[in-house]
Formats: structure tokens, C-alpha cells, sequence
């Protein structure tokens, strides 16, 4: 009888954060089919096919507090990889004098807090693991586009890419190394879906699912020779880095 083969991450233990939905969705289905045990954090947990593969805890990253509690009992084992995908992007795209404060501190606690206390909670687990671990940042082509309509979210986006890249350069990387990646286009997901019209044609948005590939060669090589830098992933799921392909700008000047 022939031997069933073993799936390749398995034993891997995986952190999603922001993984119900969206790129982080994509993320976390891929690691999860390619066998790792993958713990997912959100408000909301995973639903639809592939939910089952996942573990879910939740985490709400507007309660500082709360917050870094749950990310301390994630990451209280060893880990191998971890993944911060967690967004707020606003209701709407509004120029900076009819973005309410409000709004502007939930951008911040979401996309640049979040991934502080998502870094700072996963380093030390990932470090501990035998061989290298990994920690996949998931950035936009607004780090490289500042534009108009979204200055809270291209703000804190960049802010978080420029924590990423910092870090790397204090990371040994044979500890841990850490990646951002980025599409080359928009995605389908409900965080956008929230603010477009119920007719809103998405054929030309690319699909969480085309992370899969880049997120689980980079799993299996521990991101080697991708250290620090930043992979734009495009509609058939292959990826260049960003120098070579860096992606035009999705910012209008209508709210949409
Ligand atoms: N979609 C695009 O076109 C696009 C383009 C460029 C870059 N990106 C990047 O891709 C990443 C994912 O975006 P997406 O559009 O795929 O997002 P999405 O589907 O809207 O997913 C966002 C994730 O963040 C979680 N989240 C939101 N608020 C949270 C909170 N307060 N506490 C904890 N978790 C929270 C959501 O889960 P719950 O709602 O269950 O909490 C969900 O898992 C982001 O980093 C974004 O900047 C996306």
C-alpha cells in the first residue's frame, strides 16, 4: 500500500492575524492546506469552505488592553510563522478635513498598533522555534503611492511598512525573517466591498486565494533570500519584488 504523503508544513504552527477575511483568508487556507496548525485572531471568526482547517480566537485590536492579552496567550508556544493581515480602512475615502478623529485612531490602533503588538508579541515565539521562523506583512501599493481620499490608511500603512523594514534590519535572519507582501492590483474583500455600490463590478479584483502561492513558498523556505523585502503578487499569483514592479496608485480623487 503506498505511504500517504505528509503534508509539507506539517508541524508547523502558524498565526494569522486579520485571517477571517480578505488577503489574510487567502493566507491562512494556504498554510492550513499545506498542513499547518494555523490559530487565526479577529472579531469574527472564519466561515465558509476551508473554516473547518482553522483555529479561531478572537482579538479585537481597538482594546489596547484586551488586546495584548490574547496576542500573549497566541503566541505562548513556539511558533513557526505568523502573519499580520488586520486592516481598518474607514466606511469611505474622504479628504483629511471630513475624516472624523475617530476614524483616524482606529486606523492607528488597527493597522500600526496592531501590527506593533502583533510584533512584538510573535518575535520572541518565532525566535524560539528550531530553525527559522517567519513573519509575513501584508502592505499595499499606498506605502508607495501617497494619494488623496485615504490619508489615514496610506499613513498608517506606511508607518507599518517602515516598522517592518526597521526591524528586519535588527533581525538576524537566520532567527526569523520577515517579508512584506502586497497586490499589484485591488482585492476582492469585504473590507472593500464595504465601501463600493451593491452593483459594483469586481471581475477585474484580484482573489485572497492568489496570496496562496507566494504565502506557503515562503513558509516552506522560511523566506530565504526574501528577507526585508517586499513582494508585489499579481492577478495569476506570481510575485517580483517591489523595485521591479512597483504598482500604480489606486488613490481618486471621488470618494468611492
Ligand atoms: N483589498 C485590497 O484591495 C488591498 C489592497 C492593498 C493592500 N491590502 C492589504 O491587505 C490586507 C487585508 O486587507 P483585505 O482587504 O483583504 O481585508 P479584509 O477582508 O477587510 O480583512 C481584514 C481583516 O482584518 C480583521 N480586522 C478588522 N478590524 C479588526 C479589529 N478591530 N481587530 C482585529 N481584527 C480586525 C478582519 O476580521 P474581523 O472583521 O473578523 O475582525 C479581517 O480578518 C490589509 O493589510 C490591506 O492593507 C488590501
Amino acid at each position: 500500500m503506498p505511504t500517504p504523503l505528509t503534508p509539507p508544513l506539517a508541524g508547523r504552527r502558524a498565526l494569522v492575524v486579520g485571517g477571517s477575511t480578505g488577503v489574510g483568508r487567502g493566507i491562512a487556507d494556504a498554510w492550513a492546506q499545506a498542513g499547518a496548525d494555523v490559530l487565526v485572531l479577529s472579531r469574527s471568526a472564519p466561515a465558509g469552505p476551508g473554516a473547518e482547517a482553522l483555529r479561531w480566537a478572537p482579538l479585537d485590536l481597538t482594546d489596547r488592553t484586551a488586546a495584548q492579552r490574547q496576542l500573549t496567550a497566541a503566541t505562548a508556544d513556539d511558533l513557526h510563522l505568523a502573519c499580520f493581515s488586520a486592516v481598518h480602512y474607514g466606511d469611505r475615502r474622504a479628504l483629511f478635513g471630513d475624516a472624523s478623529e475617530d476614524e483616524w485612531r482606529r486606523q492607528v490602533d488597527v493597522n500600526l498598533h496592531g501590527l506593533w503588538l502583533t510584533l512584538a508579541a510573535s518575535l520572541p515565539a518565532l525566535r524560539r522555534t528550531a530553525g527559522t521562523g517567519l513573519f509575513l506583512g501584508v502592505s499595499s501599493e499606498v506605502v508607495f503611492n501617497a494619494g488623496p481620499g485615504r490619508s489615514g490608511y496610506a499613513a498608517t500603512k506606511a508607518a507599518g511598512a517602515a516598522l517592518l523594514n526597521s526591524v528586519a534590519q535588527e533581525q538576524d535572519a537566520d532567527d526569523v525573517r520577515i517579508v512584506q507582501v502586497l497586490p499589484a492590483g485591488m482585492v476582492d474583500s469585504p473590507g472593500i466591498r464595504r465601501r463600493r455600490p451593491g452593483d459594483f463590478d469586481y471581475s477585474s479584483y484580484m482573489q485572497p486565494a492568489q496570496f496562496g502561492a507566494v504565502a506557503t513558498e515562503l513558509a516552506l523556505t522560511s523566506g530565504a533570500g526574501q528577507h526585508g523585502e517586499s513582494l508585489v503578487v499579481d492577478g495569476s499569483g506570481e510575485w517580483r519584488p517591489v523595485g521591479e514592479a512597483t504598482p500604480v496608485s489606486q488613490s481618486r480623487r471621488t470618494a468611492s
